[in-house]
């Protein structure tokens, strides 16, 4: 086993990619942003981010520019029960705050009442996923996956299909809401618009993601008040080469490449951990954020693990028949104890406050 200093220095390597380089980088952006924030309509000037120094912020399209205006306006449609056939369903029926945004199912049920075949992922950190989805291919932005969950029909998600001049109507009809429509797309005199509306959620998706973690204080200000003993011998099991979990849990969300201003052209990373290898399933998932995994049970993209006790076990007993093969890991009680803390080491603060 290595000594704590030498594995930290290792997940520092590991999640920052080059961290002698991380201030220098933050330095010379910040230089870049204040040269460029005339010519750059990508970001409002007033539009902040509580994320710390060192974590890039995510891609921006440049048909989408964040404002604060359109991230607080997609905050609202984000919980408006009004976008969905039945009036009672919106994407916080199963992206609920309470949850870091999942829904607490194995697997999401829609409107009507259909069960999805997927277990519904965190979108906090979503913003910097280069695809969206558990299966490949996912999608490639935050606008085009959208259109699943609105207009799906087989299984009926929101149900926008059919009735979007209805609930376009519906919007229109609230004065207040309109206004809100105005300020968030200022140059456009008919601005409520379906193509708005999902301008509008995406932008507030890509303002998700603050890295407030007991982790994230450890990481990036020294600050070990929020780790316990436990969850720092966690960290070293996590970021050693006998475990492996950085094999593919790699980056800042533990996902694997991250898609951000620096770096827009990168893929998913997909892969196979042993689980749910049915035939109709195909083998490789894409592998998930671990950020808030503590409060997003059940697990997988099946849903079929109902604690991240049964997710460690599942790694300890290991596949010696995937590829690559899954050693079994051999974990005592007090190592997989140890893992569990450091993976709720990893719960941001909570989530209210990001509905406006
Ligand atoms: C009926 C439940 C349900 C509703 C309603 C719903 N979603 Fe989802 N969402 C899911 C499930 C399940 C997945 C995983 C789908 C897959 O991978 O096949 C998902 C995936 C996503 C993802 C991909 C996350 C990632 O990192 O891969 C995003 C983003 C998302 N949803 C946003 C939304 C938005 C925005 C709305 C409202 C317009 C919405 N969802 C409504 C269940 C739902
Ligand atoms: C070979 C790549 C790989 C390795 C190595 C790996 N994982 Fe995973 N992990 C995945 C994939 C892929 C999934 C999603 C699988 C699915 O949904 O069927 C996943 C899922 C998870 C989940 C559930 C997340 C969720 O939201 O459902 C947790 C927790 C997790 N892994 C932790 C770990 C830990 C801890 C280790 C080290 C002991 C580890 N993983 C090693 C690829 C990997």
């Amino acid at each position: 086993m290595m000594r704590a200093g030498a594995s930290f220095a290792l997940a520092l390597r590991s999640l920052l990619r080059r961290p002698l380089l991380a201030a220098a980088v933050v330095v010379a952006s910040v230089a870049a942003v204040a040269a460029n924030a005339a010519a750059s309509s990508r970001v409002e000037p007033g539009f902040s981010r509580p994320l710390p120094p060192g974590f890039a912020a995510p891609f921006v399209p440049a048909d989408n520019p964040m404002s604060a205006a359109r991230a607080a306006l997609g905050a609202q449609l984000f919980a408006d029960r009004r976008l969905s056939v039945t009036g009672d369903y919106a994407c916080i029926s199963c992206h609920d705050p309470a949850r870091a945004f999942t829904d607490g199912q194995a697997q999401s049920v829609g409107a009507l009442g259909q069960r999805l075949h997927r277990n519904a992922p965190s979108i906090l950190y979503s913003a910097w996923n280069p695809s969206l989805g558990w299966d490949a291919p996912g999608n490639p932005s935050l606008e085009t996956q959208m259109r699943i969950p609105m207009f799906a029909t087989t299984p009926v998600e929101l149900g926008l299909t059919g009735i979007e001049p209805q609930v376009l109507e519906r919007l229109q009809a609230d004065e207040a809401l309109r206004l809100r429509f105005i300020e968030a797309f200022p140059d456009e005199p008919q601005p409520v618009t379906m193509g708005n509306v999902i301008k509008a959620i995406a932008t507030y998706e890509r303002s998700l993601g603050e890295a407030s973690s007991a982790f994230d204080r450890y990481l990036f200000a020294a600050d070990r008040s929020g780790m316990s003993k436990a969850a720092l011998r966690g960290l070293d099991l996590f970021f050693s080469p006998r475990l492996g979990c950085t094999n593919c849990h790699s980056g800042m969300a533990f996902s694997g490449p991250l898609r951000s201003v620096e770096q827009a052209g990168v893929g998913n990373l997909y892969a196979n951990n042993g689980h749910g290898m049915q035939a109709s399933e195909g083998a490789l998932a894409r592998v998930p954020s671990l950020r808030n995994v503590a409060v997003t049970a059940p697990y997988m993209r099946d849903g079929a693990l109902p604690t991240l006790a049964a997710v460690i076990d599942h790694y300890d007993r290991g596949r010696p028949d995937v590829l690559p093969p899954l050693p079994a890991l051999h974990l005592s009680r007090r190592e997989k104890a140890d893992l569990e803390a450091f993976l709720e080491s990893l719960t941001d603060r909570p989530w209210e406050h990001l509905l406006r």
